[in-house]
C-alpha cells in the first residue's frame, strides 16, 4: 500500500502473508529497547506500528542507532518475519510479525519532545496546542481528525448524489446578517475601507438561488469575533445549505438523510428519522432551553396555578412558577450550587422542596399549607428523598434558569460519557422577533430574511411577538448542531419585516442592498439550513471540546498559540493601510 522510493509498505500493513519478503518501512521511532545483544524499534507512521528487530551479531547495525530516540525519523530495510505463536501481539495490527533489519538509514532526527507522544497523559491544553503537530502524532486526535475527514467525504457524497451543487463564496466580503460581531480586514487599494470576514456565506447563498441553481451546498469557512464557548471557535466550519422551491419539511429531510448517511459512514451508528420535533415553546416549558438535552428526563412543570393561592407571596406575585424534580438526594451543599448557576441566570436564588421520612422539608415548607404541598408531590410525583427544585418569575428568564440547573443534574448525575447516545430533535417555530429591552425595540431571533409562518404574516404590524418564523434548529445531546429557515423571498414581506424591527430602506440598502436588488428579478422561494461541522464531530465522536476535533484550534482566548497570533504589525504596514494605532494599543 502507498509504496514509494522511500518505502514498499506502511506500518500498518505487513501480516505473515508477508512473511520473507523483502522490505523498505519508513516512519517515526515509537520506541526503542535494547535488550544487550538484541535491539528492537517500534516504527510507527499514520497507518500503525510495526516492530524491528536487530538481531544478534548485528553489531554494525547496533551501532548505527545508537543515537537514535523517540520520534527520530528511520528507513529500515528487512525482511518479514512470522512471530512464534506465542509472542504474537494481538494489541497491533502487524502484531503477527517482525521485521528483521538489514540496513537502518537514519532520514531525520528529532530533538526530544516537550511531551511524549502517546494517549492518556496528563499534558496542558497550552503546551498541546504550542506543539499541535506532536499532539496530532498521538492516536486519540490522529483517529478524529481522519474522522473528520470521512464526515466530509460523506457528506460531500450525499449531497452531491442529491443534486447539490458545491459552490465557493467569497470570504472577504461585507457585513453578514448573522449578528455576531465580524473581524474586519483593512483594505490598502481602499485606504480607510475594511471588508468583513463572512459570517457565513448566508447572502451569497440566497443569490445562488436567484440565479437559479437549485441546490447549493459548500463546506464555508465562518468568522466570528464572539466569546469563545467549549462549542465555539472564532473560525469554524459549516456544511452550509440551500434549497429552492421548498418548504420546512424538504429541509427536515434533507438533513435527516444527510446525519443518518454521516453516522452510518463515519461511526457505523445507525439513528433513527424522522426525528423527533418540539416547539419552541414546549422546549422551553418542558426543558428550559432551545437545545435541549433528551438524555435524560427530569421534565420542568408549570406549577404556576398549583400554588397560585398557597398564600405564600412570591408565588402569588409571580407571572409564572415553575419546578423540576431531579430525583436525586442533594445535600446543603449541592444546593447551594444550584442557587449559584440560578442567579448567574438571572434569578435571586431557588425554592427546593425534598420529600424525607413521609414529610415534606425544605426552604419553603414551613410557607406553604398542607393542600399546595400534596398538590406538588402529585405533580412533581415527589418520591421518598427526592429534591426538587421550584423558581418563579418571568416566563424565560424563570424558564432558563431552571433550564440551566437542569442540565447541571444531568451532567451530574444522568449522562454516562462513555455511552453512545444521540438524542436528536427539530426545535420549530421559534418567534420571528425578540424584545430587546435594553435597546428598547423588536430585535430579528435568526436574521432578517427569515419568513413567518403563513398564519402569522397578519400580525407582523400588530403583534410582533406573537408572530412566529419558518425557523429551526437541529439540536443533539443538548447541543445545537445546525440552524436554518425558510427565507422571506418577497420584497413586500421582507420590507414589513425590516419596518418592524425598526430597520430603515436606507440602512437596509447600505447593509444588504445587493440581496434586496438581487430579488426584485424573480427570487424562488427557498430555504436552507448550516449544520456545524465541528460541532457535528464532536457530538458523534462524544468529544466535550470543539477544539479536539479541529487540526490547528485556537484557544479559548481565541489565539493561535502554535504561530502566536493575532501578531503585532510594523508601523510600515499600518501606513500603507491609512491606519494609526491609539496610545494604549501600541
Ligand atoms: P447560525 O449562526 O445558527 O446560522 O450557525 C449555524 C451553525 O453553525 C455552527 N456555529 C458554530 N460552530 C462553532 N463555533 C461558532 N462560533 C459557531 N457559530 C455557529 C452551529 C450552528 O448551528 N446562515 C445561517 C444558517 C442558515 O440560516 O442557513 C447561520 O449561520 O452548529
Amino acid at each position: 500500500m502507498y509504496s514509494t522510493k522511500l518505502r514498499t509498505h506502511t506500518c500498518g500493513e505487513l501480516s505473515k502473508a508477508n512473511a520473507g519478503q523483502s522490505v523498505i518501512l519508513s516512519g517515526w521511532v515509537k520506541k526503542k529497547r535494547d535488550h544487550g545483544e538484541i535491539v528492537f524499534i517500534d516504527l510507527r507512521d499514520r497507518y500503525g506500528i510495526t516492530q524491528i528487530i536487530i538481531e544478534e551479531g548485528r553489531k554494525d547495525l547496533k551501532e548505527s542507532v545508537k543515537n537514535v530516540r523517540a520520534e527520530f525519523v528511520l528507513q529500515v530495510f528487512g525482511t518479514v518475519r512470522k512471530r512464534p505463536d506465542d509472542m504474537i501481539n494481538k494489541e497491533i495490527h502487524t502484531g503477527e510479525i517482525e521485521v528483521v533489519a538489514d540496513k537502518i538509514v537514519i532520514l531525520n532526527e528529532s530533538d526530544v519532545t516537550p511531551f511524549e507522544i502517546k494517549d492518556n497523559i496528563n499534558v496542558q491544553e497550552e503546551l498541546r496546542l504550542k506543539y499541535r503537530y506532536l499532539d496530532l502524532r498521538r492516536d486519540t486526535l490522529k483517529e478524529i481528525i481522519i474522522a473528520r475527514h470521512k464526515t466530509i467525504q460523506s457528506m460531500r457524497g450525499y449531497l452531491s448524489d442529491n443534486g447539490f451543487l458545491e459552490i465557493e463564496t467569497p470570504v472577504l466580503t461585507r457585513n453578514t446578517p448573522e449578528g455576531a460581531r465580524d473581524y474586519l480586514v483593512p483594505s490598502r487599494n481602499h485606504r480607510g475601507k475594511f471588508y468583513s470576514m463572512a459570517q457565513s456565506p448566508q447572502l451569497y447563498k440566497q443569490l445562488l438561488m436567484v440565479a437559479g441553481f437549485d441546490r447549493y451546498y459548500q463546506f464555508a469557512r465562518c468568522f466570528r469575533d464572539e466569546d469563545m464557548r467549549s462549542d465555539r471557535q472564532p473560525e469554524f466550519t459549516q456544511i452550509d445549505i440551500e434549497m429552492s422551491f421548498v418548504d420546512e419539511e424538504d429541509v427536515y429531510k434533507v438533513t435527516e438523510g444527510l446525519m443518518k448517511k454521516v453516522f452510518h459512514d463515519v461511526i457505523a451508528f445507525e439513528l433513527a428519522t424522522p426525528f423527533l420535533r418540539l416547539t419552541y415553546k414546549e422546549a422551553m416549558e418542558k426543558y428550559g432551553s432551545d437545545k435541549p438535552d433528551l438524555r435524560y428526563e427530569c421534565e420542568i412543570k408549570n406549577i404556576t396555578d398549583t400554588v397560585k393561592d398557597s398564600g405564600f407571596g412570591v408565588f402569588d406575585n409571580s407571572d409564572y412558577t415553575f419546578a423540576y424534580n431531579t430525583k436525586q438526594s442533594l445535600s446543603r451543599k449541592q444546593i447551594d450550587e444550584y442557587n449559584e448557576v440560578a442567579k448567574k441566570y438571572g434569578l435571586p436564588g431557588l425554592f427546593n422542596l425534598k420529600l424525607s421520612e413521609g414529610q415534606i422539608k425544605g426552604s419553603i415548607a414551613k410557607y406553604l399549607p398542607e393542600e399546595s404541598k400534596n398538590k406538588i408531590v402529585n405533580q412533581l410525583e415527589i418520591e421518598e428523598g427526592n429534591t426538587v427544585f421550584i423558581a418563579s418569575g418571568k416566563w424565560k428568564r424563570t424558564l432558563e434558569a431552571l433550564g440551566a440547573c437542569r442540565r447541571k443534574t444531568g451532567n451530574d448525575f444522568y449522562v454516562d460519557k462513555n455511552k453512545r447516545e444521540f438524542k436528536f430533535l427539530w426545535v420549530t417555530k421559534f418567534p420571528l422577533f425578540e424584545w430587546n429591552e435594553e435597546a428598547n425595540k423588536w430585535e430579528p431571533c435568526h436574521h432578517i430574511f427569515t419568513m413567518p409562518k403563513d398564519e402569522d404574516i397578519k400580525f407582523i404590524e400588530t403583534d410582533p411577538g406573537n408572530v412566529h418564523g419558518k425557523l429551526y434548529d437541529l439540536v443533539c445531546n443538548g447541543v445545537e448542531i445546525s440552524s436554518g429557515s425558510i427565507r422571506a423571498f418577497k420584497k413586500e414581506i421582507q420590507e414589513r419585516i425590516m419596518n418592524v424591527i425598526g430597520l430603515s430602506n436606507e440602512e437596509a440598502e447600505k447593509r444588504f442592498g445587493f440581496l434586496i436588488e438581487g430579488f426584485k428579478y424573480g427570487a424562488p422561494p427557498h430555504g436552507g439550513i448550516a449544520p456545524g461541522l465541528d460541532r457535528l464531530i464532536m457530538i458523534m465522536l462524544n468529544k466535550d471540546n470543539i477544539r479536539d476535533v479541529i487540526a490547528f484550534p485556537k484557544s479559548l482566548q481565541a489565539s493561535g498559540i502554535m504561530e502566536d497570533s493575532p501578531s503585532k504589525v510594523e508601523e510600515t504596514r499600518l501606513k500603507e493601510l491609512g491606519l494609526k494605532l491609539l496610545k494604549e494599543e501600541e
